[in-house]
């Protein structure tokens, strides 16, 4: 990804061996946003609290979502509004783990498997009606001996 990107539930680092020529943060702690190096521009904001991102439409490339998903409690509104602020033909990436935070994460997300997890994020895509289909995929290998790496994204049509 190197145009303009959107990094939603950022913190102090976004994860880009290359960053993007101009990339926005959104995340709700104004201290880790500072703290981002790469980001050009820092939004404070809650995604439960409100699911619009406060962008106007079509002004990002591409969106992604790292190891956050989790925590939305209004997930395919947010889906659907990140369609809105991604130009047609970008992209919506979203990654995850199978580490979690039981305080913060949606009950549904607790006792799911790592493939139910890919198809639950599929299903906010689906659900949000504003992408072509999802690809699922694992990123790292079987008997990877870290932390498993699931990318879940889909393109604006
Ligand atoms: C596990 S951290 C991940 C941070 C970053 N994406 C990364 O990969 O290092 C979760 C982040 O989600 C943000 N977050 C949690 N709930 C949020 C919400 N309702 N709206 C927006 N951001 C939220 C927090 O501020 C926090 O920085």
């Amino acid at each position: 990804m190197n145009g303009d990107v959107l990094d939603l539930m950022s913190s102090w680092v976004s994860h880009f061996r290359t960053p993007p020529r101009h990339l926005r943060v959104l995340g709700m702690n104004a201290a880790e946003l500072d703290a981002n190096s790469m980001a050009d521009e820092r939004i404070v904001h809650d995604l439960n609290a409100d699911p619009r991102v406060p962008l106007p439409d079509g002004c990002v490339d591409d969106a992604v979502c790292c190891v956050s998903v989790d925590y939305l409690t209004r997930p395919v509104e947010v889906f659907r509004d990140v369609a809105r602020v991604v130009r047609p033909g970008g992209r919506f990436v979203c990654t995850f783990s199978n580490r979690l935070f039981p305080t913060k994460a949606i009950r549904g997300w607790l006792y799911a498997t790592d493939d139910d997890r890919c198809r639950i994020v599929a299903e906010y895509f689906r659900q949000s009606g504003a992408y072509g289909s999802a690809t699922v995929s694992r990123r790292t290998p079987p008997n990877h001996l870290g932390d498993p790496l699931f990318a879940v994204w889909a393109t604006r049509p």
